[in-house]
């Protein structure tokens, strides 16, 4: 049997304390009901981040949590690899200030911006960095403040999104068993680019008075079409995965996809020909929290004892870009 390169040691999540409900869209003016968002997506509530819980805060505390409980201090630490699509500046990158609040003094820190699959492209990453023998520990968050770039007047995308994070620490496999990463999976498609976007306010078109008035820095979506391709794309995912672990769905202990929404991800289920009681579902309390829905997730169903070591666990996302990506890890 040949040993994997890297295993998750520790799991952690951040999130901000306030909770939004569902009927709490009255209070500021969106003509919604918890009926038609809990039928069309499965979210009753999602976290929102005071001015203080940044995505730095939110992505330090996950790390903390993940570091305490695989036992390595900030000094051990050799990368820190960051997925959002909501940095707390613009430059520098915020994986920066996550290694200057850790004090990771001997850490490499940078971003990675690919959406909702950003945190399984992060894994992929570490994983090729230890791999090489670059590094041995990497920390690998996914942090998200979607509550500052969504448009808040638009009903269809508002009650959709929520902030939060999760962490884990990767660490190369020492101990000669097939427990870690058995296979990962990544790829996009940018001609899809539109279907999901933030039109202005970047190099291209830098922020103006007019930009601010017309709220085209904020997110906007097709969304029936990215529901589309979330479902064949998620599944393409799960496949792949699958085959490049040699695994069957049997396999399967637990399924945890990206969390956006039930019926995408009962459909992804449907296809992997896994059933429901495997697969974790907490969009009803998080809504899709981008790149963190899925650390943020396993962190839970390790929390809960729904797995443990020898836990076979394969997660799959569909985020912006369009990106898709899927990793299978045994516990
Ligand atoms: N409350 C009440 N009515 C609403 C709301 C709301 N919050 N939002 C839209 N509506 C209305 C629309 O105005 C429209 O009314 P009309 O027919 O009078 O014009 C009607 O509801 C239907 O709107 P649709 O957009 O066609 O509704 P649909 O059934 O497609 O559901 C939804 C919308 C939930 C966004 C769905 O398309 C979806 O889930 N798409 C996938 C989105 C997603 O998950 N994206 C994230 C994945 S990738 C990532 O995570 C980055």
């Amino acid at each position: 049997m040949i040993p994997t390169v890297a295993r998750i040691t520790g799991t952690g999540r951040g999130l901000p304390s306030r909770i939004f409900t569902n009927d709490d869209f009255a209070s500021i003016g969106i003509e919604t009901s918890d009926e038609w968002i809990m039928e069309r997506t499965g979210i009753h509530e999602r976290r929102i981040a005071s001015d203080t819980e940044t995505t730095c805060w939110m992505a330090a505390t996950a790390s903390r949590q993940a570091m305490a409980r695989a036992g390595v201090t900030a000094g051990e630490i050799d990368a820190i690899i960051l997925s959002t699509a909501t940095p707390d500046r613009l430059l520098p990158a915020t994986a920066v200030d996550l290694q200057a609040e850790l004090g990771a003094t001997r850490a490499a820190a940078f971003d990675i911006s690919a959406a909702c699959s950003g945190w399984l492209y992060g894994l992929t990453v570490a994983e090729g960095m230890i791999a090489s023998g670059a590094i041995d520990t990497a920390l690998v968050v996914g942090a998200e403040k979607m509550s500052a770039i969504i448009d808040w007047k638009d009903r269809s995308t508002c009650v959709l999104f929520g902030d939060g994070s999760g962490a884990v620490v990767l660490q190369r496999n020492k101990s000669g068993e097939r427990a870690g990463i058995l296979s990962t999976f990544m790829r996009s498609d940018g001609c899809l680019a539109n279907l999901l976007y933030r039109p202005d306010g970047g190099a291209a078109h830098p922020m103006t008075p007019e930009i601010l008035e017309n709220r085209t820095h904020l997110v906007k979506m097709a969304g029936r079409e990215v529901f589309k391709h979330a479902v064949r794309e998620m599944s393409e995912a799960a496949d792949r995965a699958l085959d490049s672990a040699k695994l069957r769905a049997a396999d399967i202990d637990l399924l945890i996809p990206h969390q956006a929404n039930t019926r995408i991800i009962e459909a992804t289920a449907k296809h992997a020909n896994i059933s429901m009681d495997k697969v974790y579902v907490n969009v009803d309390r998080f809504g899709n929290t981008s790149s963190a829905s899925i650390p943020i997730a396993l962190d839970e169903v390790i929390e809960k004892k729904i797995v443990g070591p020898g836990s076979t666990v394969m997660m799959v996302a569909f985020g912006a870009g369009f990106t898709w990506a899927s990793a299978i890890v045994r516990l």
